[in-house]
């Protein structure tokens, strides 16, 4: 990825925001004041609200780079004490922007891309083609010639046809395409069994498990497919093993069994690959109470753990690369509301009348946006932490749950948290870490507007998407 920015003064610890942030699991630059009021990087919620609208997305830039610093930081560190090198790439499917692309470039990291659409945003901003990335299990033709076309760093392919197909692509173009082999490990983790991508039984990557009949696996049969290709490069292997990743020994695992695949690779062709990408799902806090995954003692731990497999196979150390999506942009990210409906409603515990547990009751706060602007709760069955944000209240907390707008009792943005008693309608509140995978999974259910992303830093706002309107929807419909 020689393309890439430099930029000095990189550290490797997460940002805290220091005396007087909220702390996790809100961005760094969030703060109340004094009067009660929540401010992110200095901008009060009421302005964000009076000036923007809600819902609106909106993303601390400082602490969006912040995070991306000290991935890269620690990444570099760690890997440099070992010998070799570690690129880091932006996974641009939590949330990919023009100034999002950008501050990743800036902030000195690649942009690892999963559609043609991902990958027009990142050329857009500017990003150079060698410091970019395509993913995808079914890529169209039009995406791999946009990439080849671009000059993208890599290709991640994942599936025999795809090598074949990406090989014909490149000699149409007379080019030679930079390949990267997707495998799966066995090894998989993560939050949520839909979000963990290295299961057998799922449709990404090629096994290193070999099939009934035994013999070569479908993996180093792939690598073998891309070096028996003259117009394919292979840069390296890829493995990608979850989502929402708090233990980080899955990656270590996966790390030993890509190691022991390329040794086996070079033992049959002789053709030691160079690069090995460990792909993202580094874990983040939702809630306060949560622990987020540090960068430095992971990347020390991984480090610590592929040095010792390579002195144990006596293979020379690859390079490597890692792609943190949701680690750098969701907890930079909040998503502010405008309190509607209040309703209290008794809820009977399960078991019903013949429970000894008494009824409670359950307060349901209506915002003014839902499952369009965030599906996670109702997909995975993600928690999130929220807070009225406009004003100080000394009324006692009670039990609620905020929903949205949409006919659906599955309309879920929190499922349970504590608010202020008297919260009300008009009231601000904010539901923090959903810079990740919100806007990026955003829909129009029930023709709902997708919110802006707006960007706070050092005292300012600025627009980065604008707020769709209900004529850019007529817009599509031919009528
Ligand atoms: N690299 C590859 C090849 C991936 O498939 C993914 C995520 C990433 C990197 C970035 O993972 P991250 O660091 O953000 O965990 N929609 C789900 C997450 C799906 C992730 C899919 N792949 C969610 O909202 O939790």
């Amino acid at each position: 990825m020689s393309a890439r920015v430099d930029v000095d003064g990189t550290t490797a610890a997460l940002p805290t925001g220091g005396p007087g942030a909220l702390g996790a699991p809100w961005s760094s630059g969030v703060r109340r004041r004094p009067d009660g009021e929540v401010e992110v990087a200095g901008v009060g919620a009421g302005d964000l609200a009076a000036e923007h609208g809600t819902p609106a997305y909106v993303l601390d830039e400082a602490d969006f780079r912040a995070r991306a610093r000290a991935y890269r930081g620690a990444f570099e560190a760690a890997f440099e004490q070992i010998g070799t090198g570690v690129d880091v790439y932006y996974a641009g499917k939590a949330l990919l922007t023009v100034a999002v692309a950008r501050w990743a470039t800036q902030e000195g990291l690649g942009v690892d891309t999963a559609s043609g659409g991902e990958l027009a945003v990142a050329l857009r901003a500017g990003v150079p083609g060698a410091a970019i990335g395509l993913h995808g299990n079914n890529k169209s033709d039009g995406e791999v010639l946009a990439a080849l076309d671009a000059g993208v760093g890599r290709i991640i392919v994942d599936s025999l046809v795809e090598i074949e197909r990406v090989g014909d692509l490149a000699a149409s173009r007379g080019v030679v395409a930079p390949v990267m082999v997707r495998v799966t490990t066995g090894v998989h983790a993560g939050g949520h069994e839909y979000i963990s991508t290295a299961h057998e039984d799922q449709k990404f990557g090629l096994s290193v498990t070999p099939g009934p009949d035994g013999g070569t696996s479908p993996a180093l049969g792939a690598l073998e497919a891309v070096v028996a290709r003259p117009e394919l490069e292979l840069l390296g292997i890829h493995s990608h093993i979850g989502s929402q990743i708090l233990d980080p020994s899955g990656f270590e695992a996966a790390a030993r069994v890509v190691l022991q695949l390329r040794a086996d690779l070079a033992e049959r062709t002789g053709v030691l690959v160079e690069e090995v990408d460990l792909g993202g799902g580094y874990g983040i806090a939702y809630l306060p109470a949560d622990e987020a995954l540090e960068p430095a003692p992971v990347a020390r731990d991984v480090a610590a753990a592929v040095a010792a497999v390579c002195s144990e196979l006596g293979t020379p150390l690859p390079r490597f690369s890692i792609e943190p999506g949701r680690a750098v942009v969701g907890p930079a990210g909040m998503t502010l509301y405008t309190v509607g409906t209040v309703k209290p409603v008794t809820v009977s515990p399960a078991g019903g009348g013949s429970s000894d547990a008494e009824p409670f009751t359950r307060l349901y706060v209506s915002v003014d946006g839902g499952m369009s602007d965030n599906i996670r709760p109702a997909l995975y069955g993600a928690d999130y932490h929220a807070e009225v944000v406009g004003r100080l209240s000394d009324a006692a907390p009670v039990l609620a749950r905020v929903v949205g707008k949409h006919c659906e009792s599955g309309d879920i943005v929190v499922h349970e948290v504590l608010l202020p008693g008297d919260v009300r309608a008009g009231d601000l509140l904010a539901v923090a870490a959903t810079g990740a995978y919100g806007r990026s999974m955003a829909s129009n259910y029930n023709a709902l507007t997708r919110p802006p992303v707006v960007a706070v830093a050092e005292g300012d706002s600025r627009v980065l998407v604008r707020r769709e309107t209900v004529e850019d929807l007529l817009a599509l419909d031919q009528g």
